[in-house]
């Protein structure tokens, strides 16, 4: 049985009980048509994902380990993952709540782990393999995301549930994603709170509730259209 990190400060816990692995794949990657896109190559020379709670990595683990298996020798392309994180947790704590996933993740797991910084407030550039960088932002979410200059192709929204902590899901939030992305970036979230996809809907963006993983019925999913919503 893996063990699953649960946060007493917003009630909620960092991934599915039932399977966060499984869930990560279906809500973020898939939620994102990650597979698709980088099978396709429809992408410029980086693709960039910027994720909203980085939690204990599994988020930019299971994206590290889709693109370096979809990876074509000597492709000059590159990944880049941005996250943000208020509240790090630290590189034991993730060792033990990830080690479950040892077969999946294999040699990548270890490396993350050594290369996982003290998280103290800033920003930690992570040159996880020749192609994957991490940059993590150790901060509040309203605070850095306006400092960030990037061109977004997908969106990972992993905050804990809207109702336990709205700081994730603001308008200004929005507004900074709508500000990071270009027509076709992505995003998808576990929630389908009416209030996120209002949110996103007044920010430009096309959302779409689709099923949700294990017993959440719905999630959204969607793409920037840079359009206000009627
Ligand atoms: C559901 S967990 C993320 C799970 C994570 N993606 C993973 O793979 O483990 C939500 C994360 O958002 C962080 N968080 C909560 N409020 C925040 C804020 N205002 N700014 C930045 N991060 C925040 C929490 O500390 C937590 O790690």
């Amino acid at each position: 049985m893996k063990s699953v990190p649960r946060s007493e400060r917003f009630d909620d816990v960092y991934f599915s009980a039932e399977d966060g692995l499984a869930e990560t794949l279906h809500v973020f990657l898939e939620g994102n048509s990650l597979t698709a896109r980088w099978e396709d190559r429809d992408f410029r020379e980086t693709f960039t994902i910027a994720e909203t709670g980085f939690g204990t990595g599994l988020n930019f683990l299971a994206a590290w380990e889709l693109w370096s298996r979809l990876r074509v020798q000597n492709n000059p392309r590159r990944l880049e993952f941005i996250s943000v994180e208020k509240y790090p947790v630290n590189s034991g704590f993730i060792k033990d709540v990830l080690s479950g996933w040892q077969d999946e993740f294999g040699d990548l797991l270890m490396r993350f782990c050594d290369l996982y910084p003290v998280p103290k407030t800033g920003m930690h550039v992570i040159d996880a393999a020749e192609d994957v960088r991490l940059t993590l932002y150790i901060g509040d979410v309203a605070e850095v995301l306006p400092k960030i200059e990037a061109r977004v192709d997908a969106w990972f929204l992993d905050g804990f549930k809207p109702a336990s902590n709205p700081e994730m899901w603001t308008a200004d939030v929005f507004a900074q994603m709508a500000r990071l992305s270009h027509a076709g970036t992505s995003f998808a979230t576990f929630t389908a709170a009416g209030e996120v996809r209002r949110g996103l809907q007044a920010a430009g963006f096309e959302v779409h509730k689709v099923q949700g993983f294990g017993r959440k019925r719905d999630m959204l999913s969607g793409v920037f259209t840079g359009g206000v919503a009627s």
